[in-house]
């Protein structure tokens, strides 16, 4: 073991660095010689300034292989010379979202040629895999199983590393819960709770457990800060006004869970957050992000959100727009330029202290020396068999187990699922049947085609007999094609079963996505509607990247199953959950609402003052629209299994909860189907009166357990006072003593079975 030095030794004798004082796992480094403490200090002092502005800029790699198609300010050229000399003066930190590995050796070799040899640093939009594809990041949140992305975070890491990404702008922790705002696909879904497990998990996969100097450890960056998916009207990069009560509620605690996974960088929003844009907003990334929350690491801006404080109008002209970031702090500027072309000036203006842009750059270069850059800066550009880390059989059998559990039952009515091998005939029908591109989803840049990863191959290659299998497309993903429709409803009359693979192309969502429907498209309805007038039982399998507003026939199909994108075995997985040789067990990350006008929604909402008793029945002067009840049609949290499952013998070790005490719930769940199945078991809690009003349900556990068909699994929850706090009328954490309400349920809005309990002073 090579003796380590701590960011804290690192770091040592460099000026004012109490704000660097907390020292997250992944920060430690290999002893080196380069590593003398004080190294990095020494450095900035023979730094120019034009090498500082440099330092702080970020550009996109000039020779993409990946499908990132971006503009480069720095150099338009084909041959990437530019930025090569860019390299070679030092004035480039990094690039990203390349996939060229000789580009990038050779700008590291330009770099390494430069007057003080500061290595680059590499990132990528590295989401849900690199070369093999995850489940897309809102489907894997659906599997309520956080250790299954810690190691599909592990897996993308080992495959990005070993092409020299060293950093990846990932995870998205965003709270989203207007399912119009397409972005929703890269988080973990509307629960707090839920978020928070998924972004420490996905933190520490990118990470590895062996600090960020290893090899094959990829820098996370939590992104995008804050409150990017509060987006009004669901409308991407739109503003933002919560109250300071919610940014603590909700969107805030998936980044602090990150943080405290060992995160120590993240990505300033787009957006604005109550009038002054999170690009320029000091109070958020500096009063509380690096003073009240005493964070280390960096911040970098999102794709020249810096200059886009011009269009925001806060900025007058690009060099106010910089200075406007800097001081906001932001350290890094993405894609602009504008930190090249204007700190060096605003600094010898008086604009920006010097003390300011060094304590940027020292962030940026303690974060080079985390990653082992200075020790190598080929580091992770010179993997030894970096071609046999790319889709190995074990990743992607990993995708194939992450596909299965990200899979969505909502109905299946006189257990028409699974069918069966033989003796069955079935028409498979819709845009999705054949489809293999769109399995991809949202930011798979780095992927590699897979032309045979579809519905139709899986289950002709799964079937006893081929031949009972018809495919017919029916329709496109939004529009009519010629006798479509008819040979649709050929297949269906001549099948015992008919599957329709439907839903929304994978570029429905994603960045500049937003929705401002949100049913399946017209043209697959019409599709829908003629296959179920054929009489046949009708499976529906629904790609999607975002809650749906499910509705008219489709909703009296017998099954329906939500698949999201399920990356590269998404074909295989979705025919085994079909066909039974898996058995579904995901949960929905986040609400099908009943209709588009129910959103934003979240099942964790406050009771108003005339809350409605019965959902379904739409009382006089309750709360709910005329004609949709305040709730949803698939809540948060449901997702049925092949059993059926019931629950029992609730008990609560007290009746009351002591101020250091804590409370074992338990509960008994039958499985009375015939067929095995896992069921995440989740625990809400009510607090009944509070200083400041509280969700009707908060989820505060959940579990997944197996339960053999036939037979029945305890289930125990420890509820501690800790798990009961809230952000109380002064703004801080804080505990009330009182009645709560706790359910054991099989969603946010499922009867489940019942107690309370007092949470004693
Ligand atoms: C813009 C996106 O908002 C951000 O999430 C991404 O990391 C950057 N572009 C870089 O591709």
């Amino acid at each position: 073991m090579p003796a380590r030095t701590t960011r804290r030794q690192l770091l040592q004798g460099a000026a004012s660095l109490a704000l660097l004082a907390r020292i997250p796992a992944g920060w430690a480094v290999p002893a080196s010689p380069s590593h003398t403490p004080g190294f990095i200090d020494a450095l900035i002092a023979r730094m120019s300034l034009e090498e500082k502005a440099g330092q702080l800029s970020l550009f996109s790699s000039a020779q993409q292989d990946s499908k990132a198609v971006v503009a480069n300010p720095l150099d338009r050229t084909a041959d990437g010379s530019a930025q090569l000399a860019a390299a070679r003066a030092g004035r480039l930190t990094g690039v990203f979202n390349g996939s060229n590995v000789r580009w990038h050796r050779q700008l590291q070799q330009a770099a390494m040629q430069s007057r003080l040899r500061i290595p680059l640093l590499f990132a990528a939009d590295v989401i849900h895999g690199y070369t093999t594809v995850f489940p897309v990041p809102l489907a894997e949140a659906a599997s309520f199983e956080p250790e299954l992305a810690r190691r599909t975070a592990r897996a993308a890491a080992m495959e990005a590393t070993a092409v020299g990404i060293d950093w990846t702008f990932a995870p998205m922790v965003d709270i989203a819960r207007d399912a119009r705002w397409g972005r929703g696909v890269e988080g973990a879904g509307e629960d707090v709770l839920l978020a928070r497990q998924f972004a420490q998990a996905r933190v520490c996969g990118f990470q590895g457990d062996a600090g960020l100097a290893h090899a094959e450890a990829m820098a996370a960056c939590p992104k995008h800060f804050a409150a990017y998916g509060a987006a009004e009207g669901g409308l991407d990069y739109n503003r933002v006004d919560v109250s300071e009560r919610t940014l603590r509620e909700v969107y805030f605690p998936p980044f602090q869970a990150a943080f405290a996974a060992g995160a120590v960088t993240t990505m300033a929003a787009f957006n604005e957050l109550s009038g002054i844009p999170a690009t320029a907003n000091a109070w958020l990334l500096e009063t509380l992000l690096r003073r009240e929350w005493d964070y280390p690491g960096l911040v970098v801006s999102d794709f020249q959100a810096d200059e886009e404080l011009i269009a925001h109008g806060v900025a007058a002209d690009e060099r106010d727009a910089a200075r406007l970031a800097f001081l906001a702090g932001v350290d890094i500027s993405m894609e602009s330029g504008l930190y090249l072309q204007h700190l060096p000036a605003l600094v010898a203006a008086g604009d920006v202290s010097m003390a300011r842009l060094d304590a940027s750059v020292r962030r940026v270069l303690a974060f080079k020396a985390a990653l082992g850059l200075f020790d190598d800066p080929f580091r992770r550009l010179g993997a030894a068999g970096a071609q046999s880390r790319q889709r190995r059989s074990d990743t992607l059998a990993l995708a194939h187990e992450a596909a299965c559990k990200s899979v969505v039952l909502l109905k299946n009515d006189g257990a028409l699922l699974p069918l069966r091998r033989s003796g069955q005939r079935i028409a498979l029908i819709g845009p999705m049947a054949r489809d293999w591109i769109n399995h991809a989803g949202p930011w798979s840049l780095f992927d590699e085609e897979d032309k045979g990863n579809t519905l139709a191959a899986a289950l002709a290659t799964a079937l006893q007999d081929p031949q009972a299998l018809q495919v017919v497309d029916g329709c496109d993903f939004d529009q009519a094609v010629q006798g479509g429709v008819q040979a649709a409803v050929a297949a269906a009359s001549r099948a015992d079963v008919a599957v329709l693979a439907i839903g929304e192309p994978m570029t429905y969502s994603g960045e500049a996505q937003s929705r401002s429907e949100i049913s399946i498209p017209e043209a697959q309805q019409q599709l829908v509607a003629a296959v179920v007038a054929t009489g046949t039982p009708v499976v529906v399998v629904v790609s999607t990247g975002r809650a749906l507003a499910l509705e008219g026939p489709l909703l009296a199909c017998p099954a329906i199953l939500v698949t999201w994108f399920l990356g590269s075995a998404a074909g295989v997985a979705m025919a085994d959950i079909l066909l039974g040789t898996q058995a579904p067990s995901g949960r929905l990350p986040v609400s099908f609402p009943h209709a588009l006008g129910q959103v934003p929604y979240t099942y964790a909402h406050p009771p108003t003052g005339r809350p409605n008793p019965q959902p379904d029945v739409l009382e006089a002067y309750t709360t709910h629209y005329r004609t949709a009840p305040n709730s949803a049609l698939f809540p948060f949290g449901h997702g049925l299994t092949y059993g059926r499952i019931e629950y029992s013998e609730l008990a609560l070790s007290d009746a009351r909860l002591a101020a250091n005490g804590s409370l074992r719930i338990s509960a008994r769940i039958h499985n009375r189907g015939s067929r095995d199945a896992q069921e995440v078991v989740q625990l809400y809690v009510r607090d009944r009166v509070a200083s400041v009003t509280r969700p009707v349900r908060e989820l505060k556990d959940f579990r997944k357990v197996a339960v053999p068909a036939g037979g029945s699994t305890p289930v125990e929850f420890v509820l501690r006072r800790d798990d009961l706090r809230f952000i109380g009328q002064a703004m801080t954490p804080t505990v009330e003593p009182g009645m709560f309400d706790l359910w054991l349920a099989p969603s946010a809005e499922a009867a489940g079975v019942t107690a309370s309990f007092e949470l004693l002073a």
